[in-house]
């Protein structure tokens, strides 16, 4: 029953992030550096870019996520690291620092799978958190119903045949003008609050399928529509805006959102039916990723689950969207079940990974 520290990297997408946390899930430290700014300045993740900001602020994440937590490399106990779904580039500078510190101390490593993280996270935040659980993953990438049966046991229930939620954020904020310098979901969500939810008629995606499965790409395509219809200039800011002309934004943003997370709340409904059949003893449904940062996602949930008798667990904010302590508390999941890679061997080249 050792306290185990681990070190936790995450570089799979736009932010590069550290955390350093201990097996009584405290969390010692978090830093993240975000390339919010310079993917707007270029209208999106280009990955050789990506790689480039990656490479450039690593080593100062890590070493501040360690002076912060009053540590240095020798206190730890294993090294955990995104290694998939992702970037590759990305994922290979994240993976390279982490066999870098951990064949330096001939430390354990510990490969994360990042949708993993996002669904274990909900385990440090709430200790009562047993398995058997349902799991909604909601990102720019990914939008993952799940049946965790125990860890590294899971079934998938449900996932996108095109876009994610979080992608649709995006676009939505992108076509309404909205300020990108930090990611187009808490913007539409803000923006929102100002609108009419019920003033553009969107279609609830997938009505006929009766399935588990979810689709965005549809509702982008109405939602870029309705922006066409109303003659919305992208070009123009909010800020400059008439009072006229951001209200009609307003209204879209609104719109798009109640029939977005409607679409949410009607396929995790069914899910909890099936997965109910399949394990009665489930109590919780998780929801995490960016996208579960929503206080309207949340409160929508929030109702669904409790009509079905289960509880909500959703990580604050922070840990909801990409993090290192996500990566370093799965980490500890898996070493706590001997589930890890001895250490790498020390001075290896960087190139071999
Ligand atoms: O999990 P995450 O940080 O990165 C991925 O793994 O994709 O999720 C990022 C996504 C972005 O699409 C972002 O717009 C969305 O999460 N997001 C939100 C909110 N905060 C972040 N979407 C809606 N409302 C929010 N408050
Ligand atoms: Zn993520």
């Amino acid at each position: 029953n050792e306290n185990l520290v681990v070190l936790g990297i995450e570089t799979s997408c736009d932010d590069t992030a550290a955390a350093v946390v201990n097996s009584n899930g405290e969390i010692l430290s978090q830093v993240i550096s975000s390339q919010a700014e310079l993917l707007a300045r270029y209208g999106g993740v280009a990955p050789k870019m990506a790689e480039e900001a990656h490479a450039l602020v690593i080593d100062q994440v890590v070493q501040e996520a360690l002076d912060k937590a009053n540590l240095t490399e020798k206190d730890l106990t294993a090294v955990a690291v995104t290694i998939g779904p992702g970037l590759s580039l990305c994922l290979r500078v994240g993976v390279q620092k982490a066999r870098k510190v951990a064949g330096s101390h001939n430390l354990p490593l510990v490969g994360v799978h990042h949708m993993e993280a996002h669904t274990l996270v909900a385990r440090l935040v709430e200790r009562e958190l047993q398995f058997p659980f349902m799991a909604l993953l909601v990102s720019g990438g990914h939008n993952l119903l799940i049946l965790a049966r125990d860890l590294g046991h899971y079934i998938q229930l449900g996932t996108t045949v095109d876009d994610a939620i979080g992608e649709a954020y995006d676009k939505t904020a992108k076509w309404l003008g909205l300020d990108l310098r930090r990611s187009g979901g808490p913007a539409v969500e803000e923006l929102a609050r100002e609108g009419d939810a019920k003033s553009v008629k969107f279609k609830v995606p997938m009505k006929q399928h009766k399935d588990c499965n979810f689709s965005y790409a549809g509702l982008k395509t109405q939602v870029r529509l309705a922006i066409e219809a109303k003659r919305i200039n992208a070009e123009i800011s909010l800020a400059s805006a008439s009072d006229e002309e951001r209200q009609a934004r307003a209204d879209i943003a609104a719109s798009f959102q109640r029939v977005a997370v409607l679409h949410l709340e009607e396929k995790c409904e069914r899910a909890i039916e099936w997965a109910l059949n399949i394990e009665p003893s489930i109590n919780h449904l998780v929801v995490s990723g960016g996208v579960a940062s929503n206080k309207y996602v949340r409160a929508r949930l929030d109702e669904v689950v409790k009509r079905k008798g289960l509880k909500l667990v959703c990580p604050p904010p922070s840990l909801c969207t990409d993090n290192g302590v996500m990566i370093a508390w799965t980490g500890i999941e898996h070493f706590r079940l001997g589930r890890f890679d001895p250490p790498p061997p020390a001075n290896e080249p960087e190139d071999v990974v």
